[in-house]
């Protein structure tokens, strides 16, 4: 009787920015925890799969679902003064630039480098999202998650999240049967502009806000990033490699220009763009999958690409830069098989 409801094909065509067009069995949104436990005893009782998604920007599905695709959009803000800060309690289905918005709007400035974000805040703490000098590390205070299996709550302080550049404790040891719901983010009052380079050239007045530093950004992300309504994509399909500075000396003299980065451990982050850009796939197309040409590290879905086709797509870019750099890319999305996620190395073998 359950299976026979859950025996309709439903498209999320429309619900993953890639804009791959397959199907789940089910798609579910669900707006309180209550919800999200039900689907999810449901899904286990009757045996069929189920993920939790946010807005579907971060992943790549590679068939059709064999399960319960779950919407998180649990929502509600609650935003605490204190002397010296301003305490956010925000439930893990809010969008993450919505968030970024009104506390601008609000005049509390903070999370402006990361505005145009697409995503919910339960993956933004997954990830670690990051942009223009500040990470989501930077201001969360603590991610709690909630045990499908036996209800229980857990409040994972700041320091016990590993984060780490697009990782986090949540992508190995909570990554399964447990839900984001809920994130603290801690905003100091004493704020400072964080103005990289990129960011310096737009900048025309002595004084800055945290008002214009959301307007900038904003800026250059529309004019550098396809927007996911009109082109689809699940922003940098790559992660930017983190090499020694042993590795970078054999780099330099071939390639003086290498743009790179020192990290706080002494390794070098370089450009993963820079090194596709490099290569010069010169208008590689894949069916219906390509390069985006204004920011090589995001492949795009031109109209009807399959999954196929980007899958294909990444492998060449992956073997050829491996061949030329002897640097192996990873990707940054994750990839969704027909019931439950797949680890990337095995994608790209
Ligand atoms: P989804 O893709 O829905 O999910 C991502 C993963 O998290 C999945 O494995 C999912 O199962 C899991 N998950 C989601 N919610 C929960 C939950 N509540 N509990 C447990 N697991 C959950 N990222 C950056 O860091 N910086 C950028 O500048 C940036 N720019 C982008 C630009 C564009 C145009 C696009 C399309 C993407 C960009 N991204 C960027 C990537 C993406 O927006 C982020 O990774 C974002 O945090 C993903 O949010 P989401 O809600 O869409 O996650
Ligand atoms: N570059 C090129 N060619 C390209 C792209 C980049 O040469 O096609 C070089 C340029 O030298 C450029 C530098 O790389 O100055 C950095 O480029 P950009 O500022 O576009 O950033 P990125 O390193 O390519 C990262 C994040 C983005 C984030 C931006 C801005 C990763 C994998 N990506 O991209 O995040 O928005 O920085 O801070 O770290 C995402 O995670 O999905 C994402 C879009």
């Amino acid at each position: 009787m359950y299976k026979n409801k859950y025996s309709c094909n439903q498209s999320l065509k429309n619900l993953n920015t890639f804009a791959i067009d397959i199907t789940a069995k089910k798609i579910v949104f669900v707006k309180t925890i209550a919800q999200l436990i039900a689907i999810s005893k449901k899904c286990k009782l009757y045996n069929i799969p189920y993920i939790i998604l946010g807005e579907a920007s971060n992943i790549l599905f590679l068939k059709n679902y064999k399960g319960v695709v779950i919407f998180n959009r649990i929502k509600g803000i609650k935003i605490v003064e204190q002397d010296d800060s301003w305490l956010l309690h925000v439930n893990s289905g809010e969008k993450w630039h919505h968030l970024v918005k009104l506390t601008v709007n609000l005049g509390i400035f903070g999370l402006e480098n990361l505005a145009l974000i697409p995503g919910c805040i339960g993956s933004a703490a997954i990830q670690n999202i990051g942009a223009y000098g500040l990470e989501f590390k930077d201001i969360c205070q603590y991610v709690e998650i909630i045990s499908l299996k036996n209800r229980s709550k857990m409040k994972i302080y700041n320091r016990f999240c590993l984060f780490s550049y697009r990782n986090s404790i949540f992508k190995h040891k909570y990554n399964h049967e447990y839900a984001i719901i809920k994130v603290g983010i801690k905003i100091l009052k004493n704020w400072k502009p964080i103005i990289l380079s990129s960011i310096k050239n737009y900048i025309q007045t002595k004084h800055v806000n945290g008002h214009q530093i959301f307007n900038i950004i904003c800026k250059i992300r529309k004019n550098k990033l396809p927007d996911p309504k009109k082109t689809g994509n699940a922003g940098s399909f790559f992660k930017n490699p983190i090499i020694t500075k042993k590795k970078l000396q054999t780099l330099v003299p071939f390639y003086r220009k290498i743009p790179y980065f020192l990290e706080k451990n002494g390794l070098i982050k370089i450009s993963a763009g820079w090194l596709i850009e490099k290569y010069q796939f010169n208008n590689i197309q894949i069916g219906d999958a390509t390069i985006y040409q204004k920011q090589k590290l995001i492949l795009i879905n031109k109209n009807n690409a399959t999954p196929q086709d980007i899958i294909q797509l990444a492998r060449i870019i992956y073997s050829c830069i491996l061949k030329k750099f002897n640097i192996a890319l990873e990707p940054e999305i994750d990839f969704i098989g027909p019931v439950g996620k797949i680890k990337s190395s095995e994608i790209l073998k």
